[in-house]
Protein backbone atom coordinates (compact mmCIF):
# COMPACT_ATOMS: atom_id res chain seq x y z
CA UNK A 1 0.00 0.00 0.00
CA UNK A 2 1.44 3.66 -0.82
CA UNK A 3 1.13 7.01 0.12
CA UNK A 4 -0.25 9.94 -2.52
CA UNK A 5 0.20 13.29 -2.45
CA UNK A 6 -2.45 15.84 -4.08
CA UNK A 7 -2.44 19.56 -4.06
CA UNK A 8 -5.34 21.01 -2.80
CA UNK A 9 -5.83 24.74 -2.50
CA UNK A 10 -2.31 25.32 -2.13
CA UNK A 11 -1.20 22.97 -0.04
CA UNK A 12 -0.13 19.12 -0.20
CA UNK A 13 -2.94 16.38 1.21
CA UNK A 14 -1.64 13.41 2.08
CA UNK A 15 -3.57 9.85 1.80
CA UNK A 16 -1.47 6.88 3.25
CA UNK A 17 -3.81 3.85 2.46
CA UNK A 18 -3.97 0.91 4.68
CA UNK A 19 -1.73 -2.14 5.01
CA UNK A 20 -3.37 -4.34 7.58
CA UNK A 21 -7.09 -4.36 7.91
CA UNK A 22 -8.71 -7.30 6.15
CA UNK A 23 -12.12 -8.71 5.77
CA UNK A 24 -12.15 -11.06 9.03
CA UNK A 25 -14.62 -14.19 6.81
CA UNK A 26 -12.45 -13.58 3.78
CA UNK A 27 -8.69 -12.83 4.71
CA UNK A 28 -8.66 -10.58 1.56
CA UNK A 29 -7.78 -6.98 2.35
CA UNK A 30 -10.89 -4.32 2.36
CA UNK A 31 -11.77 -2.53 -0.48
CA UNK A 32 -11.59 0.87 1.72
CA UNK A 33 -7.38 0.10 2.02
CA UNK A 34 -6.58 1.77 -1.16
CA UNK A 35 -7.54 4.59 -2.55
CA UNK A 36 -9.86 4.86 -5.83
CA UNK A 37 -9.82 6.93 -9.33
CA UNK A 38 -13.40 7.60 -8.37
CA UNK A 39 -12.04 9.46 -5.19
CA UNK A 40 -9.09 11.13 -6.87
CA UNK A 41 -12.14 12.88 -9.52
CA UNK A 42 -14.54 13.82 -7.50
CA UNK A 43 -11.23 15.39 -5.30
CA UNK A 44 -10.42 17.44 -8.43
CA UNK A 45 -14.10 17.83 -9.31
CA UNK A 46 -14.70 19.49 -5.92
CA UNK A 47 -11.37 21.84 -6.42
CA UNK A 48 -13.37 22.91 -9.63
CA UNK A 49 -16.42 23.12 -8.74
CA UNK A 50 -15.41 25.55 -5.45
CA UNK A 51 -17.16 29.51 -6.70
CA UNK A 52 -18.21 27.88 -9.60
CA UNK A 53 -21.48 25.91 -9.08
CA UNK A 54 -22.93 27.86 -6.64
CA UNK A 55 -21.05 26.09 -3.71
CA UNK A 56 -19.06 27.30 -1.68
CA UNK A 57 -17.56 24.79 1.01
CA UNK A 58 -16.40 27.51 3.47
CA UNK A 59 -18.18 26.90 6.83
CA UNK A 60 -20.52 23.70 5.61
CA UNK A 61 -21.05 20.79 7.20
CA UNK A 62 -20.04 17.46 5.39
CA UNK A 63 -20.21 13.81 5.57
CA UNK A 64 -18.42 11.09 3.29
CA UNK A 65 -19.91 7.99 3.02
CA UNK A 66 -17.82 4.37 2.72
CA UNK A 67 -14.86 7.31 2.89
CA UNK A 68 -12.08 4.52 2.42
CA UNK A 69 -9.43 6.54 3.23
CA UNK A 70 -10.94 9.75 3.15
CA UNK A 71 -9.85 11.66 0.27
CA UNK A 72 -12.69 14.12 -0.63
CA UNK A 73 -13.78 14.84 2.40
CA UNK A 74 -10.35 15.79 3.61
CA UNK A 75 -10.25 18.09 0.49
CA UNK A 76 -13.53 19.44 1.67
CA UNK A 77 -12.03 20.40 4.36
CA UNK A 78 -9.03 22.29 3.05
CA UNK A 79 -11.60 24.01 0.82
CA UNK A 80 -13.19 25.44 4.17
CA UNK A 81 -15.69 23.14 5.40
CA UNK A 82 -16.02 23.49 9.12
CA UNK A 83 -16.87 20.05 10.17
CA UNK A 84 -16.82 16.62 8.35
CA UNK A 85 -17.29 13.44 9.05
CA UNK A 86 -15.83 10.80 7.36
CA UNK A 87 -17.60 7.59 7.79
CA UNK A 88 -17.02 3.50 6.87
CA UNK A 89 -16.95 0.40 8.29
CA UNK A 90 -15.11 0.01 12.06
CA UNK A 91 -11.91 -1.68 10.78
CA UNK A 92 -11.26 1.45 8.22
CA UNK A 93 -11.25 3.86 11.14
CA UNK A 94 -8.29 3.83 12.53
CA UNK A 95 -6.61 4.30 9.14
CA UNK A 96 -8.78 7.14 8.40
CA UNK A 97 -7.95 9.14 12.17
CA UNK A 98 -4.40 8.35 11.05
CA UNK A 99 -4.98 10.57 7.69
CA UNK A 100 -6.85 13.02 9.72
CA UNK A 101 -3.93 13.61 11.74
CA UNK A 102 -1.44 13.22 9.12
CA UNK A 103 -3.14 16.48 7.56
CA UNK A 104 -3.68 17.98 10.41
CA UNK A 105 -7.33 18.76 10.20
CA UNK A 106 -8.07 16.97 13.62
CA UNK A 107 -9.83 20.65 14.59
CA UNK A 108 -12.81 20.06 11.90
CA UNK A 109 -12.50 16.45 10.84
CA UNK A 110 -14.22 13.79 12.72
CA UNK A 111 -14.46 10.15 12.05
CA UNK A 112 -17.30 7.70 12.79
CA UNK A 113 -18.73 4.48 11.91
CA UNK A 114 -21.93 4.57 9.76
CA UNK A 115 -23.59 0.76 8.18
CA UNK A 116 -25.36 1.44 4.91
CA UNK A 117 -29.07 0.74 5.88
CA UNK A 118 -28.42 0.44 9.30
CA UNK A 119 -30.74 2.18 12.16
CA UNK A 120 -27.78 3.82 13.91
CA UNK A 121 -26.36 6.98 12.15
CA UNK A 122 -23.10 9.02 14.05
CA UNK A 123 -23.95 10.60 16.96
CA UNK A 124 -22.09 13.77 15.71
CA UNK A 125 -24.65 14.12 13.22
CA UNK A 126 -27.19 15.73 15.99
CA UNK A 127 -25.53 18.56 16.96
CA UNK A 128 -24.59 19.37 13.40
CA UNK A 129 -27.77 20.97 12.67
CA UNK A 130 -28.27 19.55 9.49
CA UNK A 131 -25.50 18.42 6.16
CA UNK A 132 -25.04 20.68 3.81
CA UNK A 133 -22.81 18.05 1.22
CA UNK A 134 -22.81 14.49 1.61
CA UNK A 135 -19.86 12.91 -0.46
CA UNK A 136 -19.28 9.60 -1.95
CA UNK A 137 -17.04 7.76 -4.57
CA UNK A 138 -16.90 4.50 -5.91
CA UNK A 139 -19.85 3.04 -3.68
CA UNK A 140 -21.88 1.60 -6.46
CA UNK A 141 -20.59 -1.71 -7.07
CA UNK A 142 -23.41 -3.79 -5.30
CA UNK A 143 -27.57 -3.29 -6.08
CA UNK A 144 -28.40 -4.49 -2.62
CA UNK A 145 -25.50 -2.55 -1.05
CA UNK A 146 -26.47 0.49 -2.96
CA UNK A 147 -30.44 0.04 -2.01
CA UNK A 148 -28.95 0.48 1.70
CA UNK A 149 -27.02 3.07 0.80
CA UNK A 150 -30.40 4.85 -0.76
CA UNK A 151 -32.21 4.41 2.84
CA UNK A 152 -29.23 5.74 4.40
CA UNK A 153 -29.08 8.99 2.41
CA UNK A 154 -32.58 9.89 3.19
CA UNK A 155 -32.23 9.67 6.32
CA UNK A 156 -29.51 12.06 6.30
CA UNK A 157 -30.42 14.45 3.64
CA UNK A 158 -32.11 17.85 4.49
CA UNK A 159 -34.26 19.68 2.10
CA UNK A 160 -30.71 21.97 0.96
CA UNK A 161 -28.46 19.15 1.28
CA UNK A 162 -26.10 18.37 -1.79
CA UNK A 163 -25.05 15.11 -3.08
CA UNK A 164 -22.09 14.26 -5.09
CA UNK A 165 -20.87 11.02 -6.21
CA UNK A 166 -18.02 9.69 -8.34
CA UNK A 167 -17.98 6.19 -10.04
CA UNK A 168 -16.54 4.10 -12.40
CA UNK A 169 -19.24 3.52 -14.85
CA UNK A 170 -19.14 -0.24 -14.89
CA UNK A 171 -21.42 -3.31 -16.35
CA UNK A 172 -23.76 -3.23 -13.22
CA UNK A 173 -23.45 0.64 -12.07
CA UNK A 174 -26.97 1.22 -14.28
CA UNK A 175 -28.68 -1.31 -11.60
CA UNK A 176 -27.12 0.15 -8.60
CA UNK A 177 -28.20 4.06 -9.89
CA UNK A 178 -31.51 2.44 -10.63
CA UNK A 179 -31.58 1.41 -6.95
CA UNK A 180 -31.09 5.46 -5.91
CA UNK A 181 -34.04 6.05 -8.25
CA UNK A 182 -36.18 3.83 -6.65
CA UNK A 183 -35.59 5.83 -3.54
CA UNK A 184 -36.85 8.65 -5.30
CA UNK A 185 -33.33 10.50 -6.37
CA UNK A 186 -32.65 12.09 -9.57
CA UNK A 187 -29.15 11.72 -10.67
CA UNK A 188 -27.37 14.32 -12.61
CA UNK A 189 -24.68 13.20 -14.49
CA UNK A 190 -22.49 16.40 -13.91
CA UNK A 191 -19.92 18.29 -17.03
CA UNK A 192 -16.81 17.49 -15.07
CA UNK A 193 -14.50 17.72 -18.36
CA UNK A 194 -11.79 15.60 -16.72
CA UNK A 195 -12.46 13.10 -19.14
CA UNK A 196 -8.95 12.95 -21.00
CA UNK A 197 -7.75 12.24 -17.38
CA UNK A 198 -11.19 9.97 -16.22
CA UNK A 199 -12.14 8.10 -19.45
CA UNK A 200 -15.03 5.89 -17.86
CA UNK A 201 -15.98 7.83 -14.85
CA UNK A 202 -18.61 10.25 -13.64
CA UNK A 203 -19.62 12.60 -11.14
CA UNK A 204 -23.40 12.87 -10.62
CA UNK A 205 -25.72 14.97 -8.33
CA UNK A 206 -28.24 13.33 -6.63
CA UNK A 207 -31.51 15.35 -6.23
CA UNK A 208 -34.64 14.66 -3.92
CA UNK A 209 -37.83 15.31 -5.24
CA UNK A 210 -38.46 18.14 -3.42
CA UNK A 211 -35.27 20.23 -4.81
CA UNK A 212 -35.08 21.88 -8.28
CA UNK A 213 -32.08 21.46 -10.34
CA UNK A 214 -30.16 24.83 -11.48
CA UNK A 215 -30.18 24.65 -15.64
CA UNK A 216 -26.82 22.62 -17.05
CA UNK A 217 -25.35 25.81 -17.95
CA UNK A 218 -24.46 27.01 -14.78
CA UNK A 219 -23.19 23.82 -14.07
CA UNK A 220 -21.28 23.68 -16.74
CA UNK A 221 -17.16 23.42 -16.04
CA UNK A 222 -14.19 24.91 -17.66
CA UNK A 223 -11.60 22.79 -19.25
CA UNK A 224 -8.97 21.21 -16.26
CA UNK A 225 -5.31 22.54 -17.35
CA UNK A 226 -3.59 20.09 -15.42
C1 LIG B 1 -14.61 0.69 -3.52
S1 LIG B 1 -14.35 1.26 -1.90
C2 LIG B 1 -14.21 3.03 -2.15
C3 LIG B 1 -13.44 3.69 -1.04
C4 LIG B 1 -13.26 5.20 -1.20
N1 LIG B 1 -14.54 5.88 -1.21
C5 LIG B 1 -12.49 5.53 -2.46
O1 LIG B 1 -13.12 5.90 -3.48
O2 LIG B 1 -11.24 5.44 -2.44
C6 LIG B 1 -16.00 1.12 -1.19
C7 LIG B 1 -16.10 1.65 0.22
O3 LIG B 1 -17.46 1.49 0.69
C8 LIG B 1 -17.42 0.95 2.00
N2 LIG B 1 -18.64 0.17 2.23
C9 LIG B 1 -19.06 -0.92 1.53
N3 LIG B 1 -20.21 -1.40 2.03
C10 LIG B 1 -20.52 -0.60 3.09
C11 LIG B 1 -21.59 -0.58 4.01
N4 LIG B 1 -22.58 -1.48 3.95
N5 LIG B 1 -21.61 0.38 4.96
C12 LIG B 1 -20.60 1.29 5.02
N6 LIG B 1 -19.56 1.33 4.17
C13 LIG B 1 -19.51 0.40 3.22
C14 LIG B 1 -16.19 0.08 2.01
O4 LIG B 1 -15.73 -0.20 3.31
C15 LIG B 1 -15.22 0.90 1.21
O5 LIG B 1 -14.52 1.82 1.99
Amino acid sequence: MGMIEIEVAGEKLVIHEFDDVYDSVTGRALTGSWLWDSALLLSHWMMIAQGRVEFDFVGKNVIELGAGTGLPGLTAARLGASRVILTDVEPLLPGLKNNVEANGLGDRVEVSRLIWGSDELPSQLGDLGGVDLVLMSDVFFDVAETAALGKTLKRICGEKTVVWAACEVRPWTGDCLNQLVSHGFELVELPSQLSADYGNFSVFRLVQPTQGFESEKEWSMPLLNC
